[in-house]
């Protein structure tokens, strides 16, 4: 296995060179992924602004660099070996959120949803609430059309604004994203700077209200504070694959360091935070041998593999 040691790295020195960019190496992945799972990244790059983000993405396709761009690390399962590349996060600097004009919101991609919930709420901004309950980035809602029972990203995505592949700053519609269910389709190599949703003026009372019900429902149903990547399964039509997976008699199995939770099928928790991506693998293909035993039915990944061959 890799370790977190520092290693020369010509590339992390040209960057450092480049302006508002900030530039580490050997970072390990596992303190930036909510699984708590990952071994280190050749370079990690934090943009500032995007201008930023845009010299560092034609720097980039120029080097002809591997890249992983990285919200909250909330939907990634990550090598033990770690990542050859450059991982690129885009964070706090890229957030905020704005009334651009009257019904139409542009949020920073390093938004975390909680923060967009309650600025939504303090604003009185109707149409978000749906995202009540995702752990991740608004970039990466974006990336993935991330959603839950109540309503997905696609549902209110005007339009997202980011950097090319060259670098240059570009503005894509909605309806060219072919957004579907847990899907969307970015030209190769785009990085997301901002969206813009439309939203509906309310009463704040109300919006907040309609949140904390959702949030509520999440802290019922779901593992609220443990080590998890949210749901490891897109669930397949009509169906729900924390279900099958719980019908399938498999809460509690483990692997290692990695386990079903017990409180819903579809969460595979780091119980003590010692789990390897190793372990979380293997509970992924009993899981899914187990459930196309049972019910015939093949589970596909939610979640993203780095790093694993
Ligand atoms: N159920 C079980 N056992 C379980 C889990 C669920 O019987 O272990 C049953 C529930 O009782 C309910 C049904 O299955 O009758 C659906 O469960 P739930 O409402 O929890 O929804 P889900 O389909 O399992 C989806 C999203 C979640 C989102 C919730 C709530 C996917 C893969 N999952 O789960 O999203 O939070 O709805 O809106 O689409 C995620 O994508 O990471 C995620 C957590």
């Amino acid at each position: 296995m890799r370790t977190g040691a520092v290693k020369p790295c010509p590339l992390a020195d040209q960057l450092s060179g480049l302006p508002d960019l900030m530039v580490r190496t050997g970072v390990l992945l596992n303190r930036l992924t909510t699984l708590r799972i990952g071994g280190p990244a050749d370079v990690l790059v934090t943009p500032q602004t995007l201008e930023g983000l845009a010299t560092l993405r034609a720097h980039l396709t120029e080097a002809d660099e591997t890249v992983l761009v990285l919200g909250n690390g909330s939907n990634l399962l990550v090598a033990d070996a770690g990542f050859e590349g450059v991982v690129v996060r885009v964070s706090g600097t890229l957030g905020g959120m704005a009334l651009v004009e009257p019904g139409v919101l542009e949020i920073g991609a390093g938004s975390p949803w909680g923060s967009i919930l309650r600025e939504a709420a303090r604003a009185g901004w109707a149409g978000l609430e749906f995202g009540a309950g995702i752990p991740g980035t608004w970039g990466g809602a974006v990336a993935t059309n991330a959603g839950t029972r109540a309503g997905q990203t696609s549902d209110v995505l005007i339009s997202v604004t980011g950097v090319d592949r060259e670098g240059a700053v570009r503005t894509l519609p909605a309806r060219d994203l072919s957004m579907a269910y847990r899907e969307c389709r970015l030209p190769d190599g785009f990085i997301i700077a901002s969206g813009r949703v439309a939203v509906e003026e309310d009463d704040p009372e109300r919006v907040g209200a309609a949140i904390e019900e959702l949030w509520a429902r999440r802290r019922r149903d779901q593992p609220d504070r443990a080590r998890s990547a949210g749901c490891m399964f897109k669930n397949p039509p009509g169906e729900s694959a924390g279900r099958l997976i719980d019908q399938a008699g498999l809460k509690g199995a483990t692997e290692g360091g990695a386990c079903v939770s017990r409180e819903h099928g579809n969460f595979l928790i780091n119980r003590n935070g010692e789990a390897t991506a190793s372990d979380v693998l293997r509970l992924i293909e009993r899981i899914r041998e187990r459930v196309v035993a049972v019910h015939g039915v093949e589970l596909e990944l939610e979640v993203k593999l780095v790093g694993v061959t």
